[in-house]
């Protein structure tokens, strides 16, 4: 942290000077999260503050699809990548002209999205989604469209775990999370013989046979809570390696053991380049107006909807 502390001090100055507000996700390195993100959060919470915050700039601590999330929602504030390369291997599994083919196959068969897919896809979508309302923004257009299938794309694993919660009927993509997608049951059974009696949250993102051996499934903001509230002895979070060093200082009694997967996207942002974007107004995140319009529908929809 000593370390740290300068390049912290100099961000924490220039978002006075700039009105600028951090918002961290909860994959951000702890020197990020902790040290100079104002919001922090998963996908949900962190789209939510966008849409409230008054400050000026917002500077996102996160990839490229939540800093276009941002500028959907907020398009008068000035939104900021401190690395336009921060990508996802999911919002990159799909475009607007996939999305168009999929509706003319599905003639009024509602458009449910995750949140990780480009500003494009989301102009094509009547509702937008993350991990941590899935199955609630699904029964809801299926119930708003009065049809018992959506579509819901772009993550296979994602629509197979929220098909197993509901009876409404999904038809998906087969976009995938790189970091999530490489969990095997196999790595669950080797931990739990390791630490026999460590809980297992994982991550909506991962396969159904990982789902199937965890013991709890939800969004980086669910596990969080559910460490928060239960307080477990040990725990395993099968997820991105930041989200257990993010969160330990607030439980120290609970272990956090392995395994984890980095995200390469998300490891992207450094302090360094917090400071640099902030320092020179760097890499300005831009969505054009009329894509931005519809885009806005589907993810304001989201907002919207009730916790
Ligand atoms: P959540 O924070 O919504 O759980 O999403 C995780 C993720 O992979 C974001 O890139
Ligand atoms: Fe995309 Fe997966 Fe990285 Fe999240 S963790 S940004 S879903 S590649």
């Amino acid at each position: 942290w000593a370390l740290h502390a300068p390049l912290i001090a100099e961000i924490n100055a220039l978002k006075i000077q700039r009105d600028a507000v951090i918002l961290a996700h909860n994959y951000m390195t702890p020197e990020i999260f902790h040290g100079v993100g104002d919001f922090v959060g998963d996908s949900l919470a962190l789209a939510k503050e966008a849409a409230r915050s008054d400050a000026k700039v917002i500077v996102q601590a996160g990839v490229h699809f939540m800093a276009e999330t941002s500028k959907i929602l907020s398009p008068d504030k000035t939104v900021l990548i401190p690395d336009p390369l921060a990508g996802c291997s999911l919002a990159s599994s799909i475009t607007g002209a996939d999305v168009r083919l999929i509706k003319q196959r599905y003639p009024g068969l509602p458009v449910v999205t995750y949140v990780n897919t480009t500003a494009d896809v989301k102009a094509e979508t009547d509702i937008c989604c993350t991990s941590a309302n899935a199955v609630q923004v699904v029964e809801w257009a299926a119930k708003a469209w009065g049809v018992d299938r959506v579509i819901l794309i772009p993550d296979e694993y994602l629509a197979r775990n929220v098909a197993a919660q509901t009876d409404v009927k999904i038809i998906a993509w087969k976009g995938a999370c790189e970091v999530h997608e490489r969990f095997t049951a196999a790595d669950i059974a080797d931990m739990r013989d390791a630490w026999p009696g460590a809980v297992v949250l994982a991550h909506p993102e991962c396969p159904e046979d990982v789902l199937n051996a965890a013991d709890f499934a939800g969004s980086t903001g669910a596990m969080n809570d559910y460490v928060m509230k239960n307080r477990p002895a040990q725990v395993v979070l099968i997820t991105e390696c930041s989200m257990a060093s993010n969160i330990a200082g607030a439980a120290p009694e609970v272990k956090f053991i392995g395994p984890c997967n980095m995200c390469p996207y998300m490891k992207r942002i450094t302090l360094e380049k917090i400071r640099d974007s902030l320092r020179d107004m760097t890499f300005e995140v831009t969505v054009p107006e009329d894509m931005a319009e519809r885009a806005r529908l589907a993810v304001q929809r989201m907002v919207d909807l009730p916790p």
